[in-house]
């Protein structure tokens, strides 16, 4: 198969070297000179564990090219996804389409016959649809199909993710845009991946559903937290003792600081907004929202309680900013209103991240005149008067605690992951406040 992937942020990147690495042909395409420039000369311009051997591999194999040229590439392709970004749109919190239906209109005089055009970005329900019309409207000849293929990738381990999915969505009204995504996911499907296959507007509500429901069952385990440390219970056996129900599964029960990126804030607003606009009720997905905004906004309050209520002229060791661990990004990550709420009371915050520095010294409030920005986690510490850790990183699950109470000026841990046992810190002589135990 031939496949053109418009747009190479996070998912038209990684989707499109795994399906290099199935043995298509695919070719990237951006508008962003400095992105294909740096792609063409191995740079990854985003952070996915063995995404730059993944593709080194595979440009090396010949399977997979970059190019500005949209021109040079889509008259040959069997199928064309769409991959550009769909953020919130400023002011009304609609999924923003523009770039969508750009793409569209831009390839429609340069597909040939029998093309299949694959949404894959997140799009509201109906999308599908308008993108068929574009394309029909300017070229009122050209025989196509449209279809949905949402991915379910999460940042860290897409990778593995694609090559070992649950389960594939494709959303078709056609048979012939069925028999081609079933020939592209063949490689998976012989390996025993599960293809289910429904109508477009099915598969692209599934995406927001997926997403809401995740979205929810963190936020439901993340306010049993908020009870069990009311009730003296631990939320850790309360999760057990739920998530071993089949029913119910175990995963996505963790609590934490609230969920961040760039899928469960953006999708679930959307689809608030999709019910809004076909007047039907969304009353969980509201509530989910809310309490997921209400615990961002609170976390900074428990760092500043467990610094006996008052933070100023304190200094805070943050751990962590990334919204979780092995990616940079720092889309509403639950430590950017940590933050705030810290020097907003006063408090001096030292703060390391292995990946999202960068990214983070970028967001109002956290650039390098707010907060200090240390090498490692160690030094993060130096005289800190309480120490938060915001994300599960690696490098924070086994630090030397001895260490750590020698280099505070105050022993005082927060840790919002639960990544610790209480028992071990409080030995080394910490006030330890976890989560929802
Ligand atoms: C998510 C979906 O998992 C993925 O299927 C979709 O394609 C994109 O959105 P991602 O945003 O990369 O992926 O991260 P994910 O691992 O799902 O975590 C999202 C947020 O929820 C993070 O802030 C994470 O810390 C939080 N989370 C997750 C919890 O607080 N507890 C959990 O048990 C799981």
């Amino acid at each position: 198969m031939r496949i053109v992937m418009i747009g190479t942020g996070y998912v038209g990147l990684v989707s499109g070297a795994c399906f290099a690495d199935f043995g298509h042909t695919v070719t990237c395409v951006d508008k962003d000179q400095s992105k294909i420039d740096a792609l063409l000369n191995g740079e990854i311009p985003i952070f996915e564990p063995g995404l730059d051997e993944l593709v080194a591999n595979n440009v090396a194999a010949g399977r997979l090219s970059f190019t500005l040229d949209i021109a040079e590439v889509l008259p040959e392709a069997d199928a064309v996804f769409i991959a550009v970004g769909t953020p919130t749109r400023r002011g009304d919190g609609h999924a923003d389409l523009s770039y969508v239906y750009a793409a569209a209109e831009e390839m429609a005089p340069l597909l040939r016959d029998g093309a299949v055009v694959v949404d894959k970005s997140t799009v509201p329900v109906g999308t599908g649809d308008e993108v068929e019309k574009i394309i029909a409207k300017t070229a009122p000849d050209l025989k196509f199909s449209v279809a949905s293929n949402p991915e379910f990738l999460r940042e860290g381990a897409a990778i593995d993710d694609f090559a070992k999915p649950d389960r594939i969505v494709v959303g078709v009204n056609d048979d012939h845009a069925k028999e081609v995504m079933e020939a592209i996911y063949r490689p998976l499907t012989s390996n025993g991946a599960l293809l289910i296959v429904m109508n477009r507007r099915a598969a692209e509500l599934t995406k927001y559903a997926a997403n809401a429901f995740l979205a929810t069952k963190i936020s439901f385990i993340n306010e049993m937290a908020d009870l069990c440390e009311k009730v003296g219970a631990d939320v850790r056996d309360v999760a057990h003792g739920i998530g071993t129900d089949s029913r119910i599964g175990s995963r996505f029960l963790m609590p934490g600081p609230g969920y961040g990126g760039s899928c469960f804030p953006k999708d679930t607003l959307a689809l608030l907004k999709t019910a809004e606009q076909f007047d039907a009720q969304q009353a969980i997905v509201e509530a989910v929202v809310k309490s997921n905004d209400d615990r961002k906004a609170a976390m900074g309050g428990k760092v500043i309680d467990a610094l006996s209520g008052d933070a100023a002229g304190k200094t805070v060791a943050v751990l962590g900013l990334t919204f979780k661990a092995d990616t940079d990004d720092m889309r509403d990550s639950p430590s950017i209103d940590i933050v705030r709420a810290l020097t907003a009371a006063g408090a001096t915050v030292r703060a390391y991240d292995p990946e999202g520095m960068e990214q983070a010294q970028k967001i109002d409030g956290l650039g390098a005149d707010a907060i200090t920005y240390c090498e490692d986690a160690y030094s993060a510490m130096e005289g800190a008067d309480g120490l938060v850790i915001i994300t599960e990183w690696k490098p924070f699950r086994a630090l030397d605690l001895a260490k750590v109470k020698d280099l505070m000026a105050a022993p005082v841990m927060v840790d919002l992951r639960n990544l610790y046992s209480r028992k071990d810190v409080e030995a080394n002589g910490f006030t330890y406040v976890a989560v929802g135990r």
